[in-house]
């Protein structure tokens, strides 16, 4: 196994369209200036929205790509002109290709019997794999009749057998049904238990993000957001990009201002914990930190319930606050209905604040020795 270091990465390519044309044109930076460190058996995830540049960073990873600038490093070695096959590494994607005419223990041999892996060694490690991805009663089948879900067993099973020192997977789970993904995703955090390996995870699909990682890092267009563990990135977005992207429904967004120690927007009213700077703002609130008053306390906005999404144990009330559209989590149990008017409070401690440039304001440092003295 590895640590992977990427190092001011950066990739240009020439537009697609010039490509096929045989134009002369500029190049498109597809990534700019990327630095990540990936542990030793760590999970990272990388999301962002489609087009950011994911794949083609896991492609330079696994040499698939050439890179334009900066330097990767596996376990400390610089590898920038290692071909693929020399770097060892294994790249698992969404659409997976097996071979029809092969059986299931074939597609997982073949790439071992490529290398010229001695066959005893081959038998092993494929009967190592079978077992773990629970693919034992399928080994002398061959693909044509297995469902989209064992196909990605399989697909994963051939990337196991190589022992490569990193997994790059992109997307394996999207071609999948909801209730799949949701199976696969608990075998993979499994597997991930088992082998100790590190593993690169590109995923568009935050639940995947928050659930899988290690580590989360967040890319958008070309250039790496924020890192940091599930719950950093959910409790503390540093800008509001993060802050939308992670988490569903996705967090309530208020633009308004900030002055003496108060944030207003039309309907909404809230007295900050801290002093922050004054001006235009933009609050951000989490759905489950919207909490229906009863006839007690202040009130943070008053609205009207437009539509309730029954989820079970908890239900989303979609909320009118004037023109302002906000989504609260509450206990179905005490929901209210639909056309109902309610009052809003939003609890002070998990407010997000974003400046005009949309990235998280601090409390002023002067706030601190407020409350402390
Ligand atoms: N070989 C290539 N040549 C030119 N442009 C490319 C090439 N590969 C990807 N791109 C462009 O780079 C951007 C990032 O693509 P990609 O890495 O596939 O994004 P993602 O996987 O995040 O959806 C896109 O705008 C895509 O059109
Ligand atoms: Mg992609």
């Amino acid at each position: 196994m590895a640590s992977v270091s990427i190092r001011h990465l950066g990739k240009d390519a020439p537009p697609r369209t010039a490509k096929k044309r045989g134009e002369k044109q500029g190049m498109n930076t597809i990534l700019g200036d990327v630095s990540l460190e990936v542990a030793d058996g760590e999970f990272l995830v990388l999301v962002g929205p489609s087009g950011c540049g994911k794949t083609t960073l896991l492609r330079c990873i696994a040499g698939l790509e050439t890179i334009t600038r900066g330097d990767l490093l596996l376990d400390g070695k610089l590898v920038n002109d290692v071909a693929p096959g020399g770097r060892d590494i294994a790249m698992v994607f969404q659409s997976y290709a097996l071979y029809p005419h092969l059986t299931v223990r074939e597609n997982l041999a073949f790439g071992l019997r490529m290398r010229k892996t001695p066959e005893a060694e081959i038998r092993r490690r494929v009967d190592e794999a079978a077992a773990m991805l629970e693919l034992g009663e399928l080994l002398d089948v061959k693909p044509g009749p297995l469902s989209g879900g064992q196909r990605q067993r399989v697909a994963m099973g051939r990337a196991v057998v190589r022992h490569p020192r990193v997994f790059l997977f992109d997307e394996p789970l999207s071609n999948l049904d909801a209730s799949l993904r949701g199976q696969m995703r608990v075998e993979l955090k499994r597997l991930h238990a088992r082998l100790g390996a590190t593993m690169i995870y590109v995923t568009h699909d935050q639940v995947e993000a928050m659930t899988l990682a290690d580590r989360i890092a967040v890319l958008r267009k070309g250039a790496l957001e924020q890192i940091g563990s599930p719950r950093d990135l959910y409790e503390r977005p540093q800008n509001l990009f993060v802050g939308r992207f992670i988490g569903t429904p996705e967090m309530n967004v208020i633009e308004g201002d900030i002055a003496s120690r108060k944030f207003r927007a039309a309907g909404v009213d809230v007295t900050l914990p801290d002093a922050f700077p004054d001006g235009k703002a933009t609050l951000g609130i989490r759905p489950e930190d919207i909490s229906i008053l009863g006839e007690d306390g202040n009130e943070n906005a008053r609205g009207t319930v437009d539509v309730v999404e029954n989820l079970g144990w908890e239900s989303l009330l979609h909320v009118r606050v004037g023109e302002l559209p906000l989504i609260a989590r509450v206990e179905t149990a005490s929901a209210p209905r639909a056309g109902e008017t309610v009052r809003l409070w939003f609890a002070a401690d998990r407010l997000h604040l974003f400046d005009a440039a949309q990235r998280r304001v601090a409390a002023r440092p002067t706030a601190v020795r407020e409350s402390a003295g």
